[in-house]
């Protein structure tokens, strides 16, 4: 049985992707279609100048690009304002902007911010950071034994102390997909200010950031099929002109003195220097290309792909997934009775199966379910059930190398 995408040739339009290796690992990096680099590519080349600063010809070329690119993250995202997209690194750039700028603008000695027990490492040391800095607790949601959160947990833990609420939208190790709106809607109760990472929620399933009801939203671009070294903040305008600048130098600023200095209009003010421009650009790209697929076809393969390698791994005896949750991105963590999950990495990669082992930068998670590392599968758009297969298929190897 073939879905929709494996018909229509997206895998094809992968040139990193070959049918000698199952590449298990997209949430990890995405692979790159030939789009994205063909961008890349114009933007080293005819593309190739500094932006925001000359008035020449390719100057204002690859400013066209870089703000049509933000244009388009804002379509993405629902939001109806590019000013309010800020280019960063990558979301744990952006998680770190936002708690250094909140941390300033909202804590106080006796505040408190909570965020999540299945938090990757980036939505939570910014957050301690900033605690740390302001004289601030740090507080988490408890999650349930299926890797949901405990709603009840957060109603009791959101209270008049709460001045930031942080969570994933979507696990990067148990594929959780969080009911924001209605943690946003909590925070807004008490006047928190609700940030979500949204990393590994936009490559799988739209996003409308209105609807959510949240103040901040970030992602990396390298996990939607985008380079790497760019992502992007969405942040409410308000916020934005409110919070301290993050980084000082160019093109940040109004006017500069020795001893002062005025600071930009958001977006620009969280600017500094010379941006990752062929990645913006790139990302650009990234976002056509899943617009040239559509959501209909990416979420129907998807939710395909997912059921099928679920099936397929448990019917594997001795394997346990970890994250049951109903409502789940494809993102598969599991563990083998008896076999560190280093030793399966290992003993798959020697059959060309890439999947991630260790602990996926979310330690409290290993912590909460007693395990000191998962191997995570992990699936997008050009991704295949001949690929499940040789998944299943190595693991029962390892189990017989381990004579289980
Ligand atoms: N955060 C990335 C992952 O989940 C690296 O694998």
């Amino acid at each position: 049985m073939s879905s929709i995408l494996e018909i229509h040739g997206v895998r094809e339009r992968f040139p990193g992707i070959s049918d000698d290796e199952a590449y298990l690992d997209s949430a990890s990096t995405t692979q790159k279609p030939q789009a994205v680099i063909d961008r890349l590519t114009w933007a080293y080349t005819e593309g190739c100048a500094n932006i925001h600063r000359g008035v020449h010809r390719r100057s204002r070329l690859a400013t066209d690009a870089v703000e049509e690119a933000r244009r388009r993250v804002a379509h993405f995202l629902g939001v109806p304002s590019p000013t309010e997209i800020v280019w960063v690194r990558g979301a744990t750039e952006g998680l770190n902007l936002l708690a250094h700028g909140l941390g300033h603008l909202r804590l106080q000695p006796g505040d408190e911010v909570l965020i999540t027990e299945m938090e990757h490492h980036a939505n939570i040391v910014p957050w301690q950071l900033a605690c740390e800095r302001h004289g601030a607790a740090l507080q988490a949601i408890a999650i349930h034994p299926d890797g949901t959160l405990d709603l009840k947990d957060a109603a009791s833990k959101i209270t008049p102390k709460t001045r930031v609420v942080a969570l994933t939208h979507a696990s990067n190790s148990l594929g959780t997909i969080n009911p924001v709106e209605t943690i946003a809607a909590m925070a807004k109760r008490v006047d928190a200010v609700c940030v979500v990472d949204g990393t590994q929620m936009v490559v799988h399933n739209p996003v409308d950031i209105p609807a959510l009801g949240v103040d901040a939203y970030v992602f990396s671009g390298h996990k939607l099929y985008g380079p790497s070294g760019i992502g992007a903040v969405w942040c409410r305008e308000s916020l934005l002109r409110a919070m301290p600048p993050y980084q000082g130098g160019g093109d940040m600023i109004l006017d500069v003195q020795i001893q002062g200095s005025t600071w930009n209009d958001p977006p620009h003010k969280f600017e500094a220097g010379t941006p990752h421009i062929a990645g913006a650009v790139g990302l650009g790209a990234a976002i056509q290309f899943m617009n040239s697929i559509g959501w209909e076809a990416i979420q129907e393969h998807e939710r395909a792909i997912l059921a099928y390698a679920e099936q397929c791994l448990s019917s594997i005896a001795g394997l346990q997934i970890i994250g049951t949750a109903a409502d789940k991105v494809p993102v598969i963590s599991f563990v083998l009775d008896g076999v560190h999950a280093h030793d399966v990495g290992t003993l798959l990669d020697d059959r060309q199966v890439a999947i991630r082992t260790g602990h996926h930068c979310t330690q409290p998670i290993m912590d909460k379910f007693e395990v000191p590392a998962t191997g995570r599968a992990s699936f997008g758009v050009y991704s295949t059930r001949a690929e499940v297969d040789r998944l299943a298929d190595a693991l029962r190897h390892v189990q017989s190398v381990f004579s289980l």
